[in-house]
């Protein structure tokens, strides 16, 4: 019997990085998984790896920041499987752009699909998880906190998800609908790749736990807000980050 037996979780972003990571986890943890990703080509990997049971693992090609894919993909989850208990609003893109010369494109692109996507994803899963209550999961980043230079677009969207699961948090509470969230820093994924490969002393020497998070941390944080033993927490936005910038001087207690 798994942690998540039966549960019905949709994971977007699932095609690659923590979201296939996730998908992986609770799969093995018993719950029924329908996998969204912009790339189907991906998704088909990671069943081609997962070799999962098909009924307990469903993948749809979907734009998250188009809004008629996504309640189109929700309502064959709803259609299929009659309830949803866990939402997990993860994928993204990062793409950076000085304010002065961003395009339409660019700045749709980092708010539609951090921003919107989510708003679209959870408007169409609510009315299948009012019934049983469930969990929404959403991501943000350090750098809606504490942003970069050519960061203004994506991190306005994720300090926007921050704000989102406050409100939802309030509005989905009469249904048991907990809705959190997480700040990845550094996460080990296609990403951060080339942070990871060209940048890791710096980074590094800015974490007090001096690692870069794994997929399996991205994991463990959410399977606890999915818990019972996380039950009387909602709208909360948890950094996932090693203590990222905890001070102005995070590494110099390490004796390097
Ligand atoms: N990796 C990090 O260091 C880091 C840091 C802060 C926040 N995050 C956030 O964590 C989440 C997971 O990111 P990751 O590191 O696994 O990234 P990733 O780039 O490895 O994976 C993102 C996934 O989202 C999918 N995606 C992108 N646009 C999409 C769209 N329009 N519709 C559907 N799917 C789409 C991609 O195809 C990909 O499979 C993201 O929300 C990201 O912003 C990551």
């Amino acid at each position: 019997m798994g942690k998540f037996q039966d549960q019905v979780a949709v994971i977007t972003g699932a095609g690659q990085g923590a979201g296939k990571k996730l998908a992986t986890r609770f799969y093995e943890e018993g719950a029924i998984v329908c996998l969204l990703d912009l790339n189907g080509a991906n998704l088909e990997k990671v069943v081609e790896e997962v070799k999962p049971q098909k009924d307990r693992f469903v993948t749809y090609t979907v734009d998250v920041s188009n809004s008629s894919q996504v309640t189109a993909a929700i309502e064959d989850i709803g259609r299929k499987f009659g309830k949803i208990n866990i939402l997990i609003n993860n994928a993204g893109v990062l793409h950076k752009g000085m304010i002065e010369t961003s395009s339409d494109d660019h700045i749709q692109l980092m708010i539609g699909v951090n921003l919107m996507g989510p708003m679209y994803c959870t408007r169409a899963a609510v009315p299948y998880m009012k019934e049983n209550g469930g969990n929404i999961i959403n991501v943000a980043s350090i750098l809606a906190t504490f942003p970069n230079t050519g960061s203004g677009a994506y991190g306005a969207a994720k300090a926007g998800m921050i704000i989102l699961t406050r409100v939802w948090a309030a509005e989905l509470a009469p249904y048991n609908i907990r809705v959190n969230c997480y700040a990845p820093g550094v996460l080990n994924t296609p990403m951060a790749e080339d942070v990871i490969k060209h940048r890791a002393e710096s980074k590094l020497s800015q974490i007090p736990l001096r690692r870069f998070g794994e997929t399996d941390d991205a994991f463990n944080l959410v399977s606890f807000f999915c818990s019972e033993e996380a039950s009387y927490i909602t709208g909360q936005t948890i950094g996932l980050d090693g203590g990222i910038w905890a001070t102005q001087t995070p590494t110099a207690a390490w004796k390097l």
